[in-house]
Order: structure tokens, then sequence, then C-alpha cells
């Protein structure tokens, strides 16, 4: 039976907030043994959004440690080596079991414990897998997911295993779309398959999504829309060979990546804290109902300042911003001295194929579409604005220059008056640049 350790600060989870908070903690200062990081990755924290892009590149991919954090907001890149010159203790390839919150201990599969003083959970999101709906076949080869470095290392292995096959991607958020264009790039005969009615709803408008799709169809990915999978075939291998639509058709496949959504890693706190939209609640300062625990990153739900609600958010600026903010809170506390209320503005991107979006703020309201959103112009460059109650309150933008993101940032900040949807379309980004 392995022995007990302890720490002052334990962080639980080495993803993007994990890293993040580690750093925070460097910089606020914290003695050689003070601080543990508990992961059940095998890897140091690293960037994670490199996973759906870079990673998977045809030519020169990234690999670790390239990515490590923190540079995906251009900071120092933390490497292992880093965690301990700092005395802060990386324990990689431990999944904690069992947290009880009362006697403060954290249990690992091998049996180790691991209590604390103060914990910050930052255990991110596990994917919806197909077969957690029963979908039958769902368990063959080669049918795929997307979340951890060893997911990735899985999905690199059966592209350059199955180059010149055909790749059915289901689900058409975040990931569908990011895994579709880098796929296509891989010379796969890629199909995206989602039951909505344009990809990426939980965004993009029917107009916002038209570019996206009419782009992608021009780079020869074939969109099937308003339909599911509802089984796969497999060969005497085990290996997946069709994708079954309810829609009555089949598709082959010699991979698919499943993107479905993600659902926040909170099941080892439950009935121990209290939750909120899916996520563990906390106050602006990512404490929780329980005294010395904090949840950050995908995880935690917390006060919106700006829309005057609670929310969740499953993007990076936020896991990076809100670790900071727990960290800030933690030692502020500790020397009882005052932090500002955590007062975050949405920032969500995505990068695929020579395209890049940004978007700041809430969309809610009205949409209004401006630009050139002509999927086959030498160069896009459009946006939307959203107007709820008279205020421009979001904004989106693709293929922006940094001095155009900044100003859209500044606007969603602002939430101006906004004029008339004609006057608005009209101005376009000169109305943000006003700001
Ligand atoms: P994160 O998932 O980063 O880290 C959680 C860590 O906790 C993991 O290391 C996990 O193994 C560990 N863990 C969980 N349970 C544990 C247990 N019981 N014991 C031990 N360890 C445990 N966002 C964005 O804004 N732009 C983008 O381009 C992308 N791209 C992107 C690509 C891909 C492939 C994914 C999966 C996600 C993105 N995201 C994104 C979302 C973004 O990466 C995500 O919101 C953050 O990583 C969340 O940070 P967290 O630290 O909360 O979780
Ligand atoms: P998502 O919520 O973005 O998209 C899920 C999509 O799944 C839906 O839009 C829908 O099209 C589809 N869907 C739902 N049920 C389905 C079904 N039964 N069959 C087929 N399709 C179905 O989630 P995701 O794309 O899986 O991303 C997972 C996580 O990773 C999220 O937290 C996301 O924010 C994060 N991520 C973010 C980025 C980014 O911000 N650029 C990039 C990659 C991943």
């Amino acid at each position: 039976m392995a022995s007990g350790k302890h720490f002052k600060y334990v962080v639980l989870g080495g993803g993007v907030s994990g890293g993040y908070a580690a750093r925070e903690f460097a910089k606020q200062g914290v003695q050689p043994g003070e601080l543990a990081i508990i992961s059940k990755e095998a890897v140091a924290p690293y960037e994670r959004p490199a996973l759906s892009k870079a990673y998977l590149f045809p030519q020169n991919p990234a690999r670790l440690p390239g990515f490590h954090v923190c540079v995906g907001s251009g900071g120092e890149r933390l490497l292992p080596e880093w965690y301990s010159e700092k005395g802060i203790e990386l324990i990689l390839s431990t999944e904690i079991v069992k947290a009880d919150l009362a006697s403060k201990t954290l249990t690992s599969a091998a049996g180790a414990t691991f209590t604390y003083e103060i914990l910050l959970i930052a255990t991110g999101s596990s994917v919806i897998k197909l077969s957690d709906f029963g979908t039958q076949g769902a368990d063959s080869n080669n049918i795929l997911y997307l979340r951890e470095i060893d997911d990735a290392d899985n999905l690199y292995a059966a592209i350059q295993a199955k180059k010149g096959g055909k790749a059915v991607v289901v689900g058409g958020g975040y990931i569908g779309l990011e895994l579709s264009a880098v796929l296509k790039m891989n010379d796969l005969d890629v199909t995206m398959v989602f039951p909505e009615p344009w990809c990426m709803p939980r965004l993009f408008t029917a107009e916002i999504a038209a570019f996206y799709e009419s782009y992608y169809t021009n780079k020869g990915v074939k969109i099937v829309k308003g339909t599911v999978a509802i089984g796969f075939d497999a060969d005497a291998n085990g290996d997946v060979t069709a994708v079954k639509l309810k829609d009555g058709s089949v598709l082959e496949a010699d991979i698919v990546v499943v993107g479905v959504g993600g659902r926040p890693l909170t099941t080892l706190f439950k009935g121990q804290v209290a939750e909120e939209k899916g996520g563990i609640k906390t106050d602006a300062f990512f404490e929780t109902s329980v005294p010395g625990v904090y949840a950050v990153g995908d995880v935690a739900t917390f006060p919106m300042k700006i829309y005057n609600d609670e929310r969740r958010v499953e993007h990076v600026d936020h896991s990076r911003k809100s670790a900071e903010q727990a960290v800030k809170a933690i030692k502020g506390k500790e020397a009882g001295s005052a932090v500002e209320e955590y007062d975050y503005l949405p920032y969500f991107y995505s990068r695929s194929f020579d395209l890049s979006w940004q978007f700041y703020g809430d969309n809610v309201g009205d949409a209004i579409l401006f630009g050139d959103a002509d999927p086959s112009s030498a160069k896009p460059k459009f946006g939307s604005y959203w107007v709820k109650d008279g205020k421009c309150v979001g904004a989106f933008l693709e293929g922006g220059s940094p001095d155009e993101n900044t100003a859209i940032t500044k606007l969603a900040r602002a939430q101006p008056p906004a004029t008339s949807p004609d006057e608005l379309k009209a101005a376009g980004l000169q109305f943000a640049s006003k700001i």
C-alpha cells in the first residue's frame, strides 16, 4: 500500500488550468514542497488546443515540449524541469478515484493518498462517447475521440495507417470543424455528419455557418446535415468499415472521429459540493461551497459579472484566467489583501485551413452580418454583431488583424448603443474601430 503525502496546496488536474495555476503560484510565491499538481496524464501541463490543430498537421506536426503551458498566451514555456526548480511536485500518471472533502484526502487508483489544506479542482471535461448512448457498434476499432495527448497520438497513428482512406466525422461543433479540416489536409476523403441544420449552432448564425460550410465544401469536405449515426459496421478484425445514418444512408469509413460534446468531470465531488448548471458552483474568486476548495476551468460555474448571471465556459482563455484568479484569491486571503472580482468577457476562437475567427461577448439578440463572406474570395473577411435591447453585445470576426480583433474585444466589453441594422451592416468594422 502506497504511503500518504501532504501538501499545503493541491491542484487536481494537470491540464491548461493546472499549468496556469502553477505559474501563478510561483509568481505569488510558494515554498518548495508546498504545492503538488496531480494529473492522470503522463506529461506536464500543455496547451490543449494544439491537439486538434498543429499536432495533426501532415508536415512538421507540433510535438511536446513545444507547446507546454504557457506558450499559448505568449508566456514562458513551463518544462518539467521548471516544476522541479520551483519545488512544485508534478505527480503524473496518477488518477484520483476518490475525493473526501471532509477529511481533505484524495486517493489514487493505485491506493496512494494525498492530503491538503487548499484544493484547486481543475479536472476539465471528458468526451461524450457514442457508446454512452448505446449506439450499435460504437466500440469498433478506429472510432476515435479527442481530449488528451494519448487520444491525439492514436488519431495521428490512424491517419498514417489509413492514408488516402475515408474518414467520417460525427459532430458539427468545434471538434467536428477542426478535425474535418485537418483530416482533409492529410488527404483523407472526409464526410462530416451532424444533426442540426447548420454547423456550430451554439455560436454561428445560419449566415456565418453558410460561409464555413461552403468553404469546407470547396476544399472537398462533404457535409451531411440533419441526421445522426445510429450504428457502425466492422470487419472480422473489429475495424470500422461503415457508418449507418438515421436517414437510411450508409457512409464507408476507415476512420471515424466523434466530437459530440464534453461533460465536466465533477463526479468525484458529487454530493460534497454545491453544483449549478452542470458544473461546480463558485463565487467570483472560484471558491466553492466548501471553504478552501476552489474549482476552475471547464468544471466551474461562476458569476459572469458582465451579464449578471452564472455560466460554465469550456474554452482555453477562461481556463487560464480562472486559474490565475483562484490562485490570486488564495494568496490574497492568506495575506489579508483584497482581490478584485472576476469580470470575464467571453472569448472563443477557432482555426482551420487558412481560416481564423474570434468571438467576444454574448451571441444573443439580433445578428447583423457585415463584410465579405464570399467563401471563394482570395481573403474573405467578415463579421457579425449581436444587438440586444439596443446595445451591441457581441462581435465575431473572420480573418481579423490583431488590431481589428482588439477593436471587437473593446466593443463587446463596452456594449455601445447600436445604430440601425442597415447602418451597422454598412459601417462594418468601422463601428468597432471607433470604440
Ligand atoms: P483540461 O482538460 O485542460 O485539464 C484537465 C486535466 O485534469 C487533464 O490533464 C486530465 O487528465 C486531468 N484529470 C481529470 N480528472 C482527473 C483525475 N480524476 N485524476 C487526475 N487527473 C485528472 N478552447 C479554445 O478556446 N480554443 C481552442 O482552439 C480549443 N481547442 C481545443 C482542442 C481540443 C482537442 C480540446 C479537447 C479542447 C479545446 N479547447 C479549446 C478547450 C480548452 O482546451 C479547454 O476548455 C481547457 O483545456 C480546459 O482547461 P481545464 O484545465 O479545465 O481542463
Ligand atoms: P461541441 O459542443 O462544440 O459540439 C458538439 C456537436 O455535436 C454539436 O454541435 C452537434 O453537431 C453534435 N452532436 C450532438 N449530438 C450528436 C449526435 N448524437 N450525433 C452526431 N452529432 C451530434 O463539442 P465538441 O466539438 O465535441 O468539443 C468538445 C469540447 O472541446 C468542448 O468543450 C469544446 O469547447 C472544446 N473544443 C473547443 C475548441 C475551440 O474552442 N476552438 C476546439 C476543440 C474543442
